[in-house]
């Protein structure tokens, strides 16, 4: 038998690293996908396959037996370690411990871009193994497994990746329960700096100085959480849409401050929301981790303007649709 699973990639457009600290965030399934085959073998071993995975300039194909850690290579192999806990945490939830599996991962997402790769490849690994285990999951506890698999490699992590990744759409996310918001086209464009950033040591980070100074940082994360508690009150009105963006602009930019604050976003991000801001996006900021990864713009009217001036200011824009399916069984074969 055989059983191929995709997930998507998200983005976090409200209140990313306030959510690791018990704060609402409002994230969306995008449109890349991972896709994972997994099959049974026969000499009881876990066998990983990795085929075109995205790094920063350029795309790999590896197995685990020919790890390279260094460099950007290395941050693709890392995406290994999130596929094998998920299979001996999916076995273990089957009681087939010892039985051999086989997985092999494409991926159209980049890795450490801050849209959620390694969530995403965490998520479809559960789905097709847990199919191929004759596991009966929901996709919610798919994405609680791959909280669990994000917490065991990263150490820290709010889990609101997984989640959207395993149930795709618009979500407002607190504390482990999800909701889903009412469905909006939103019209962003995202921006690759071309670099990635650890969000295991983006985290760590900003942990560090808010044990050195909670007094300082606690209310830099309280008003992240009131951003997103602004940000859902304004989607969830009956104000018409030109009003509705230009509040949502103006909190972006907001979030993008208390997160440069944070210290999590580097040079090129910076350049990068700003020359979008200045081509005429309504509003920019970093999604995910930061550290390089990706920035998005709010762009009701000029989507393809703001997309040329990201590409002059050195970086990949990349214009992207919310999805609304998240982790997806696509072929079981007999
Ligand atoms: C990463 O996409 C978002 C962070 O808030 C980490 C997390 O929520 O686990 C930085």
């Amino acid at each position: 038998m055989r059983v191929l699973a995709s997930a998507p990639a998200k983005i976090i457009l409200f209140g990313e690293h306030s959510v690791v600290y018990g704060k609402p965030a409002i994230a969306a399934a995008i449109d890349l996908r991972t896709y994972v085959w997994a099959e049974f073998n026969e000499n009881g071993a876990i066998k990983i396959e990795a085929k075109d995975i995205r790094v920063p300039g350029l795309t790999v194909s590896f197995s685990e037996d020919e790890i390279y850690f260094e460099s950007d290579y290395g941050k693709a192999a890392e995406v290994l370690s999130y596929v094998r806990q998920a299979i001996e945490l999916v076995r273990k939830e089957a009681d087939a411990n010892g039985k051999g599996i086989t997985v092999s991962i494409t991926s159209q997402i980049p890795v450490g871009a801050g849209l959620g790769s390694s969530a995403a490849v965490a998520v479809a690994t559960i789905g097709a193994v847990s199919r191929l285990l004759g596991l009966e999951l929901s996709n919610e506890e798919i994405g609680k497994l791959g909280h669990k698999v994000e917490l065991l490699v990263q150490g820290a992590s709010s889990g609101i990746d997984p989640t959207v990744s395993a149930i795709g759409g618009f979500i407002h996310y607190e504390k482990g329960n999800f909701e889903h918001l009412p469905f909006m086209e939103l019209p962003i464009v995202v921006g690759y700096t071309g670099s990635s950033g650890s969000t295991k040591e983006l985290v760590a980070m900003v942990r560090g100085t808010y044990e050195e100074m909670p007094e300082v940082i606690e209310p830099v994360l309280v008003a992240m959480g009131k951003i997103v508690e602004k940000a859902r009150d304004v989607i969830t009105s009956d104000l018409d849409e030109e009003l509705r963006f230009a509040q949502l602009g103006r909190l972006m930019n907001i979030n993008h401050g208390l997160l440069d604050a944070l210290g999590v976003s580097t040079k090129k991000l910076s350049e990068l929301v700003y020359a979008a801001r200045v081509a005429g996006a309504i509003g920019a900021k970093i999604t995910g981790a930061g550290g390089g990864g990706c920035m998005y713009a709010l762009a009701p009217e000029n989507q393809s303007e703001v997309a040329t001036a990201i590409t002059i200011a050195g970086g990949t824009p990349m214009i992207t649709r919310i999805s609304r399916e998240g982790l997806r069984i696509e072929e079981v074969l007999p």
